[in-house]
This record gives structure tokens, sequence and C-alpha cells, in this order.
């Protein structure tokens, strides 16, 4: 049984990861330093799958702890999700968004390379895109200087991945997420709040849940078929099933290059309106909005070409949004509870 690392193995996705790579046949072990996560996540996880992670809480910027877990785990494959990711913040704070995510990720890689580990998932972005030209994007659009310093550690991570596989005789696979949304059908897991949420989905299902009085609709003057911004949202049980197929061709060699890029999303484009009319009509319910002024530093439209990932990883999306609205209501029920 091969082991594999899932550094933030208790967040949104990772959590969802985990749940599939155990169930792919996979022991797991977690790094998570539990800053924006709860630690019930694990007995939610031991619950869906009967197996228990092996966690340790440990912050990837102590580099002592972080070789000291590799000095006593042998570990064949490291899923790599341990970030901060609220862009709002990383405007304000920068700094604690380079030294988190870049050195976190730089004691990671040095660990691998002391103690003999292979292979790395990346878990990026289609933020590196930036306002793309054109629609759809693929993995050859050329990358633009993101607004925020969120999607510039990202952006940054694939470029020290790019030259530390180089170098070091590793394989690396980036998977470029777009939005993720929806729960685990048990909602045990999802996406948990912490303060006030920066995603339009967990701040809807807040709205639905009376514990936000209405939804800000961030502008409604972009040029598309309903003035509000397009995004490619997909489902993170999607997201998960992608991350077990890109692991599986780097434990099988498959991979052709030192470092391969992924985009993973819908490849449908849907508005604001769109989002809160599907969440409405997935749950049978209302959700008060208004429109209010543009966020800073949003793009007007992005979404996914996946046909890459279909042919070298097998993988497509399956789970429609209205099973993601349904799941993400469940969730947002259940921890009401
Ligand atoms: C989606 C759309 C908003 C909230 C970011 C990161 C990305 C990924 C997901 C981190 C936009 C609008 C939102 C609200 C709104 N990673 N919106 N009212 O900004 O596309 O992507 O989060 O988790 O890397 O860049 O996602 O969900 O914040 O916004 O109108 O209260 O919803 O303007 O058009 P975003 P989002």
């Amino acid at each position: 049984m091969k082991n594999i690392l899932v550094t933030g193995g208790l967040g949104y996705i990772g959590s969802h990861t985990v749940v599939a790579l155990q169930k792919a046949g996979y022991r797991v072990l977690i790094i998570d330093d539990l800053s924006n996560t709860q630690i019930s996540v694990l007995g939610h996880i031991a619950t869906i799958t009967g197996v228990e992670p092996d966690l340790h809480i440990i912050d990837l910027k102590d580099q002592e702890a972080t070789n000291h877990f590799f000095s006593t785990n042998a570990i064949d494959g490291i899923i790599h999700f341990a970030a901060y990711k609220a862009v709002g913040e990383s405007v304000e704070k920068p700094l604690m968004y380079y030294r988190n995510n870049l050195s976190g990720l730089i004691n990671l890689l040095e660990a691998m390379e002391k103690y003999h580990t292979d292979h790395f998932i990346f878990s990026s972005s289609c933020t590196v895109y930036g306002q793309a030209d054109q629609m759809p994007i693929d993995e050859q659009t050329p990358l633009k200087r993101p607004e925020a310093p969120y999607g510039k550690t990202k952006h940054m991570g694939e470029e020290i991945i790019f030259d530390f596989t180089n170098a070091a005789a590793k394989n690396a696979i980036a998977l470029r997420y777009f939005n993720p949304v929806g729960a685990h059908t048990s909602a045990l897991i999802g996406e948990l709040p912490n303060g006030i949420p920066n995603n339009l989905i967990p701040y809807i299902s807040q709205t639905a849940a009376g514990i936000r009085k209405r939804l800000g609709v961030f502008g409604n003057d972009y040029e598309t078929r309903d003035g509000t911004a397009i995004r490619d949202y997909i489902d993170v049980n999607d997201l998960a099933d992608a991350h077990v197929k890109a692991l599986n061709r780097l434990l099988n060699k498959e991979n052709k290059s030192s470092l391969e890029y992924f985009n993973l999303g819908s490849g449908t484009g849907s508005t604001v309106l769109e989002m809160i009319q599907a969440f409405e009509k997935a749950n049978n319910l209302k959700i008060p909005y208004e429109i209010k002024e543009r966020r800073a530093g949003d793009i007007q439209e992005a979404y996914a070409d996946y046909t890459l990932a279909k042919k070298e990883l097998n993988w497509q999306p399956k789970i429609d949004l209205e099973t993601s609205m349904k799941t993400a209501w469940n969730f947002e029920k259940r921890i009401k509870e």
C-alpha cells in the first residue's frame, strides 16, 4: 500500500481528496496546521471511509518539524493543498501570504529531495491566467500577472516547482482548478466557513441559512449576457477524482515531462445571477440579493477547456451544477444543526 501525504488534508478540497485516495486503496497521511479548518473533519473522513487518516499537526513553515515528519514516514507521493487562499486577505497581508504559501512549499520540496519522495501534485488555480483574452481557457493560454498576491503565490509556486523538478529529477503535476463548489453526498464534509465567506456559493448558502441578510452581487455592468461575471463552477468531488488520476499517472510513470499542467473545470461558464437561480431551483428557496459595486481585482470571465485532462488523465466532470447546489445546501444545513 503506497503512502500518500496530503498537506491541508483537513481543508475543503483536501478532505474530499483524502476520501477519494482512501477509496482508491492508498494509505493517507495528513499534515495540517488547523489554521483554516476544524479537527472534527478527521472524524468525518473516518466515518465516510472507515479509515482514520494519520494526522500530523505541523506548520510547513517549520522546516525542522517538516523534515522530522519525512525522517519518520516513508512517503511515495505528495498532494500539496496547504496554503492561505483568501484573495482579499492576500491584498491586505501580502507578506503573510508569500511567507506561508512559498516557504511552506520550499520546505516541502527540500524534504522531498532529502528523503527521496519523487512525485508531487500541486494545488494551482485558474487565477494564473488572469483575464484571458479568449474563452475557453486551455493550458496553452498565456499566463497573465494575477491581480492578488494569492494568485501570484500560485504562479510563483508553479515556477518554483518547474525549476525544482528539472534540477532534482522529480516529477510533478500542477492542477489549475476553476471554481470549486459542492460538498460530499454524506454532508459530513464540505466548504467550512471561516468568518465572512469570500466565495460565492458559501455566501449564498449562508444567506439561505439566514446567517447573512442578503447576497451582494459584485457588479452587473460587465460585458456578459446578464451583466454579472462569469466563472466555471466545478464540483469538489470531481476535483478529488482528478487528483487520484493525476497521482496514478505519476506513480505509473506515465507523465510526459517533469512538470505537467492541467485545467480542471466543467467547461461551462455561469454568471452570478445564473448561480443564484441554480441554487434557488435546486433547493426550492429564494436568495435575497442586491447589486453592489464590482469587487477590486475580479475578472469578467473565465471558463475551462479540459480537453487535455480528459485525454491525458482520462478525467472529465461528472457532477452537474444542480447536484452541486444541493450538496452545498445539505452541508450548510448539517453544520447548522
Ligand atoms: C465568484 C464570482 C465574484 C462573492 C477565487 C480564487 C480562485 C479560487 C476560488 C480559492 C465573482 C462573485 C462572489 C459574493 C459575488 N480559489 N461574488 N458576491 O474570485 O472567481 O475565485 O476563489 O478558493 O483561485 O481566485 O471566486 O467565489 O470569490 O467569486 O458577486 O459575495 O462571484 O465577483 O464574479 P473567484 P468567488
